[in-house]
């Protein structure tokens, strides 16, 4: 079965102890996955160590960053390379979220690069990809999307790209508690995967897990995870609230 993924993104929430006691209380859960059943937590980069040695004895719980520079060292003030994440063992990156494509000016060209410098570094990237209000209304949605798929990820061969994990996030659910239906998002889910599978064959495209993200809750989690082609979620508010994580968690197929 292609794997199914709760990932949790704290973007720029919680102190330290407040980030430590939420995975305390996720993990006191005793929440047991199967091996097809993955959880990551996208942690601010201070808390990165801590966070990957809280889970180090979880089997398939894994940390990841929320973000990476795309060049490979060098006068860049501020910022943290893929080999520095490499170097702290950590192995899944968000890529692309629409608040970075937003606020830091991050095009699918640069994408491209940060891509790449994550798989140099063994590193997962977690590809967020999804359209704003304007987009969605005119219902050009589609193309949209599309177009960050084969500009950031298909200059990818087959055997790479299908081990990457990819977020559909429509950015007018994002924090807005406005949610896709479920009929939307598997809709677009099942339209990602047939761009692939043109590009790079069926197989290739089954392989790969397309979280949804966008307002994912404890109440709503079970009825998007059900799709069939939504395999888990990227979330946000929700993943900051122990009982509604684990909820989440345990509504993976
Ligand atoms: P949200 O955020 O769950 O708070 O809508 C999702 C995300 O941006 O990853």
């Amino acid at each position: 079965m292609r794997k199914q993924i709760a990932a949790a993104n704290w973007k720029m929430n919680l102190s330290y102890q407040e980030g430590e006691k939420l995975l305390d209380d996720i993990l006191e859960a005793g929440i047991q996955l199967a091996p097809h059943q993955y959880t990551l937590f996208a942690v601010p980069f201070p808390y990165l160590i801590m966070s990957k040695s809280e889970v180090a004895n979880e089997a398939n719980f894994y940390v990841a960053a929320q973000n990476c520079h795309h060049k490979k060292s060098g006068a860049y003030t501020g910022e943290v390379s893929a080999e520095m994440l490499q170097s702290i063992g950590i192995t899944y990156c968000v890529l692309g979220h629409s608040e970075r494509r937003e606020y830091n000016g991050e095009t699918n060209a640069m994408l491209a690069e940060k891509v790449n410098s994550c798989l140099a570094n063994g590193i997962t990237p977690v590809f967020c990809c999804g359209e704003p209000l304007d987009i969605r209304e005119a219902g050009t949605q589609n193309t949209f999307v599309a177009e960050q798929l084969r500009e950031s990820l298909f200059h990818l061969s087959a055997e790479v790209i299908q081990t990457l994990i990819i977020a559909y996030e429509p950015i007018w659910a994002i924090g807005t508690g406005k949610t896709a239906s479920t009929a939307q998002a598997q809709e677009m889910h099942h339209y990602l995967r047939a761009v692939i599978a043109e590009k790079y064959g069926t197989a290739v495209a089954d392989e790969i897990p397309i979280l949804y993200g966008g307002s994912v809750k404890a109440a709503n989690a079970p009825e998007l995870f059900a799709s069939p082609d939504v395999d888990g979620g990227l979330v946000g508010g929700a993943s900051l609230s122990a009982p509604e994580f684990i909820a989440i968690i345990r509504a993976l197929k």
